[in-house]
């Protein structure tokens, strides 16, 4: 598709001696009076170059420039050139990329192939997956969707936190007062409140904090009994983590967790001596990097044993020689901004180059209405409980508005969980925020539901106007879709794939939100103001044109959040 931006800075370049078309681009603006243009360029700094003053110039560009096909009309105030895009035109244009890329519009090549790690979810096995990890599971999941969409080769990888000496203690706890039928009925809680019952005891029986630390000292030098009790956790931890992935069409190319990485700590250790960099302190095995303003990075504790840190270095070095990656980016919450910095710095000082690839994306905390979440007092809010109960009540609230009569079971479900992953990608990233089920599932607000509803809205149309993809054949006279409804709804049609590059280049899956809510609003305000199916033939066409387009680019907008999009409600 053609860049209109680009294409006015060459119309206007070869207008002006002195200034080339990419110096131009950057002085164009976009008014933010719509009845001022499309788009406006100010000519103040011509004014030394032209030897003339800026409103002359504005003046004599406009006439200048009046009879370019792409502008409908171009007029001059004081020192700006505002031009109006020639809207039948610019509608084809961008209408005409929309079908013939369907369900690509949006995409690009940017990526080139390269290939880009995206670690995400990474919950810590036998404790709850709680609603605050839909963060960065959410989160995550949609920058790999985006990414793979800009034409990056994504690995997708769930960091699991499988590895600690609390899994001394889950294994004690489990020898003591375990039951394996109880354990795989109901996984998580169940070892969860072995954990608890361990620290009770362990508080008048300090035996079993001895017994746990040499279960854990098993369980590092690989002793069977010990890893498999270990492996035994993984497996019914993972399985009730996958029903949750499942529930919300997520998926992993690698759950190669902390464990993964135990035998490749030594050689790390050796590295960080060999370069110099470590220094002893109270017994352990620092990094100073108080130069860098940061607190020491612990590499191995007093007692020898290896820390969460270190298992991250590790990790690094493995999927830079394994994946070669371009970026390597993390998504885990701002609690741990301090850790990643002390990564990426130490990786530097080892001489990596390529720490410089290293990214930390991070983002603020979910609380519920009622008060903060905290799994320590045990008002633990399962993310699998929230996402069941976003099902019921939208099958309450459908089934109310007398909506999705055929599928009512279906529809519920991707509505329920469409609107709670909608939630979470409709807040920049950093802010912290309040879970309130009233905004998740309004249909009227700027929610998952709305959008979702807006598309099987313009579904419904198509179906009444019977209107395909070959429809198109046989040309659309785009000069019937040139209100300001249906110009305003093109405008945005066509920013989409600039808020897709925009979403990938910030880290940011809102930008993409915002930009389908925005379409959506535009949509039903253009629904609204226009009779779509029409008696006349070419208008109903040109109109069914545009809301095929609206629908598709609603369509690519959710499947890249993660978020179906029925067709009926
Ligand atoms: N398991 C950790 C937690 O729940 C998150 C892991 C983040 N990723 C990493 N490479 N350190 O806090």
């Amino acid at each position: 598709m053609k860049n209109i931006r680009k294409e006015i800075a060459q119309l206007l370049a070869l207008r002006i001696e002195g200034l080339g078309a990419e110096e131009i681009e950057k002085i164009i603006e976009i008014p933010t009076d719509k009845a001022l243009g499309d788009y406006a360029f100010p000519c103040f700094r011509l004014a030394k170059l032209m030897r003339k003053a800026p409103q002359a110039i504005a003046a004599e560009l406009a006439e200048k420039l009046s009879g370019e096909p792409l502008f409908d009309r171009v007029e001059n105030v004081n020192a700006y050139v505002n031009m109006f895009i020639a809207r039948a035109y610019f509608t084809g244009m961008t209408l005409s990329e929309i079908f013939e890329r369907g369900a690509c519009y949006g995409d690009s090549d940017e990526g080139g192939g390269k290939k880009v790690i995206v670690e995400y979810s990474s919950p810590n096995i036998a404790k709850p997956f709680h609603i605050g990890h839909i963060r960065t599971t959410v989160i995550g999941s949609a920058i790999a969707n985006i990414y793979d969409h800009l034409g990056y080769d994504v690995v997708r990888i769930n960091h699991l936190g499988d590895y600690g000496t609390q899994f001394g203690k889950m294994i004690t706890a489990y020898r003591h007062w375990g039951s394996k039928e109880a354990v795989e009925a109901d996984p998580i809680k169940t070892l969860l409140a072995y954990y608890v019952k361990f620290h009770e005891e362990a508080k008048n029986d300090p035996s079993l904090d001895e017994e746990a630390r040499r279960a854990f000292a098993a369980l590092e030098k690989g002793d069977p009994e010990e890893t498999a009790i270990w492996q035994w956790i993984r497996d019914e931890s993972l399985k009730e983590f996958r029903r949750v992935y499942d529930m919300l069409g997520i998926s992993f190319d690698s759950y190669a967790g902390e464990a993964f990485y135990s035998d490749k700590m030594p050689a790390v250790v050796e590295e960080l001596k060999a370069k110099g960099l470590l220094k002893e302190s109270r017994g352990a095995q620092i990094v100073d990097l108080e130069e860098y303003g940061l607190t020491p990075a612990i590499v191995t504790k007093s007692d020898g044993t290896s820390i969460y840190l270190t298992r991250d270095l590790a990790a690094a070095l493995y999927r830079k020689k394994t994946y070669d990656f371009y970026k390597c980016i993390y998504v885990v919450a701002s609690q741990q901004d301090l850790h990643f910095k002390q990564l990426f710095k130490v990786l530097e000082l080892m001489g990596y180059e390529w720490a410089k690839d290293m990214i930390h994306v991070n983002f603020g905390m979910v609380s519920l209405e009622e008060g903060t979440l905290s799994t320590r007092e045990g008002r633990v809010v399962f993310l699998e409980d929230v996402l069941n109960k976003a099902v019921d009540q939208t099958a309450r609230i459908i089934a109310e508005r007398g909506l999705g009569a055929e599928n009512a079971a279906q529809i519920a479900k991707e509505v329920g969980i469409g609107a709670v992953v909608f939630n979470e990608l409709s807040n920049s990233r950093i802010k912290d925020y309040t879970f309130s089920w009233d905004k998740v599932l309004n249909f009227d607000g700027e929610t998952g539901p709305y959008v979702q509803y807006t598309h099987a809205r313009a579904s419904s149309v198509l179906r009444s106007g019977a209107f395909g993809p070959e429809s198109f054949a046989g040309g659309i006279d785009y000069s019937y879709i040139s209100s300001d409804s249906a110009y305003d709804l093109v405008k945005l049609l066509y920013s989409f794939p600039a808020a897709v590059a925009k979403a990938g280049a910030e880290y940011e899956p809102s930008v993409v939100t915002r930009c389908v809510v925005d379409i959506a609003q535009s949509f039903n305000k253009f629904y609204h103001d226009e009779h779509i199916l029409t008696d006349n033939e070419a208008e109903r066409k040109a109109r069914l044109a545009l809301t095929y387009a609206a629908r598709q680019t609603i369509r690519n907008g959710l499947a890249m959040l993660g978020i179906s999009a029925p067709e009926k409600m």
